[in-house]
């Protein structure tokens, strides 16, 4: 089987710098060698935690820069257009593609290329707020497990949630240290951040200001079009968008886009798991400069 049909579950994790990797699709000298990947000033790279949002920011970085994607006139899914800088699971050249080079990762802010800090290169961050992000990943790995046709060990949240606080054995860390690194060094990078939370909320918004920290000057009707493109119901259908093409196609995992809104962690965590989830949260995130929302009922 190719690294690009490899899944998740099938791959063991290895600990490199504070970080887990998937054994089998990047080495640590790789990892180690991309401090030197040489940035280029139209570089736009998209960092997010796993589960906050990446394939549709994907899916919107591609619209925005790609008109046969715009228009539907060229069928390369959205992976190949913003590919992963870290699993280059299609050994593409990277020196060889055109600028403006559209890269994913999901790097913490000490691992990623030195390049991105002489601040011309930009950087987009998408987060989410934790329980949903947490939620999701947890139904994710549920996916990966059944894409395997094995349960390798059921999932428990409880187990899941302090694997997932902690950072224990958890790809590629804990949420806590990857949302608050980026933010703690913020500076030293040409950074927008946005909020999976926003995007609900408002995606023609965050569409135009992606667009202004791009520099990109687009006409209502194509913003409109990438909006249209960019909804979850669109992007469900989208077999280039959704990923679905890029793990088995057996029905169970055709779910990569799961239910894409906020709160559906209230139907799954226990009183007793929030609150502790909670205080964990208030002891590390104290000064995070975050409101996040948890509630769909909170913007509508
Ligand atoms: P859920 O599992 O809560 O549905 P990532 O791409 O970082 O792995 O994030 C996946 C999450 O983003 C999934 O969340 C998925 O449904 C959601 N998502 C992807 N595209 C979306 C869209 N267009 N609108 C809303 N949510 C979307």
């Amino acid at each position: 089987m190719d690294k690009a049909n490899r899944n998740v579950s099938m791959s063991k994790l290895f600990l490199h710098k504070g970080i887990y990797f998937l054994e089998g699709f990047v080495t640590p000298e790789y990892i180690d060698s991309l401090k030197d990947f040489p940035v280029r000033d139209s570089d736009v790279f998209l960092i997010t935690y796993p589960k906050s949002g990446t394939v549709w920011a994907q899916q919107i970085l591609s619209l925005i820069y790609h008109e046969g994607h715009l228009r539907r006139t060229e069928h390369i899914k959205t992976m190949f257009r913003v590919p992963w800088l870290e699993y280059n699971v299609n050994n593409m050249d990277y020196d060889a593609r055109p600028s403006p080079r559209l890269l994913t990762t999901h790097l913490p802010h000490y691992l990623v290329p030195k390049g991105l800090k002489n601040k011309k290169a930009k950087i987009i961050y998408v987060t989410r707020n934790p329980k949903d992000n947490m939620v999701s990943y947890f139904h994710f790995m549920i996916m990966q497990n059944k894409h395997d046709g094995t349960e390798i060990k059921p999932l428990h949240m409880g187990q899941f949630m302090e694997q997932y606080l902690t950072g224990t054995e958890v790809f590629p860390c804990s949420w806590i240290d990857h949302v608050s690194g980026w933010y703690a060094h913020k500076d030293e990078f040409n950074i927008l951040f946005l909020s999976y939370e926003e995007m609900i909320k408002d995606l023609r918004g965050v569409i135009q200001k992606i667009c202004s920290f791009l520099g990109k000057q687009l006409d209502d009707q194509t913003v409109d079009t990438i909006v249209e493109q960019a909804t979850f119901r669109n992007m469900k259908k989208d077999p280039l968008a959704n990923y679905a093409l890029n793990f088995a196609t057996n029905k169970e995992t055709k779910e990569f886009l799961r239910k894409g809104t906020i709160g559906d962690w209230k139907n799954i965590m226990t009183v007793a798991q929030n609150e502790r989830f909670d205080s964990v949260l208030q002891e590390r995130l104290k000064d995070l400069p975050i409101k996040f929302i948890w509630d769909i009922t909170e913007i509508i």
